[in-house]
This record gives structure tokens, C-alpha cells and sequence, in this order.
């Protein structure tokens, strides 16, 4: 799949985001090896704390369908720049891939792509076999 038909895949699942806390939706598509694509959308809730990031909720579904290699992920807002993803999604990220490209979108088509090694250098590996 291209760039192009990810990021596509991410402003189809926006449109689910629970968002009516911070106004800010999320959507996010993953690319697994295999060539599924996984969507996620933050979910957030009245304890504000217990809100969940898009990448990650693409993350779960990915790993609770038995997938866990991945090639790429695209990340889209409404915002007018494009919104890299957090430090913990950075983190969630590098425990199943090091290599995946990250492709993250503004609501106007701005776009920067990066890789989860550059987004994420010095990561926390203590526990890694
Ligand atoms: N959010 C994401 O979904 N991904 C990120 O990488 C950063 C932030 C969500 C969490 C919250 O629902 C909203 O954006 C505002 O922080």
C-alpha cells in the first residue's frame, strides 16, 4: 500500500475518534508485513487519564489479532501542522518495530515522513530478551 492510500486509511478512521474532551481527533492506520491495515482512533473518557492515543488502539488491535510486524503507520489531525505522535506511542511503537516509517499528516495535506528509530532515539530496552 502507498503513502498515500495509508494516510487515506487514517482520515477514513478519524471520523470514529472519541474526542469530546480535548476536541482534538486522531486517526491512525497501520501497516502491518502482511499487508492488513489496522486502524485507530483515540478514545478518550470523563477521567481524562484513561484516554487512548490512535497509534496505540491500532496497536492493540494489531497485536490482540496476532499481528505484530509492521512496515509503516500514517497519522492524520485536523490541525494545520502535522502532529508527530507522543513520547508513550513512540515507546508502544518501538516494542514491535524499530524500522517502521511514520507518515503523519496535516489536515491540509502537510506531511512529514520519519522513521520510529529517528522519532524515538536512546529508547528504554531493559527488559528485551
Ligand atoms: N493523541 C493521540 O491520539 N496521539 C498522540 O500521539 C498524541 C495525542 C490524542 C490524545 C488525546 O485524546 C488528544 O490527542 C489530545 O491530546
Amino acid at each position: 500500500m502507498t503513502d498515500d492510500g495509508l494516510v487515506l486509511e487514517a482520515r477514513r478512521a478519524i471520523a470514529h475518534a472519541h474526542a469530546p474532551y480535548s476536541g482534538f481527533p486522531v486517526g491512525a492506520a497501520l501497516l502491518a508485513r502482511d499487508g492488513r491495515v489496522f486502524t485507530g482512533v483515540n478514545v478518550e473518557n470523563a477521567s481524562i487519564g484513561l484516554s487512548v492515543c490512535a497509534e496505540r488502539n491500532a496497536i492493540a488491535k494489531a497485536v490482540s489479532e496476532g499481528v505484530r510486524e509492521f512496515e509503516s503507520i500514517a497519522i492524520v489531525t485536523n490541525a494545520g501542522d502535522p502532529t508527530m505522535p507522543c513520547g508513550v506511542c513512540r515507546q508502544v511503537i518501538w516494542e514491535f518495530s524499530h524500522d517502521l516509517r511514520v507518515i503523519v499528516e496535516s489536515n491540509d495535506g502537510a506531511r512529514v515522513v520519519s522513521t520510529i528509530a529517528e522519532l524515538f532515539p536512546l529508547p528504554f530496552t531493559s527488559y528485551e530478551p
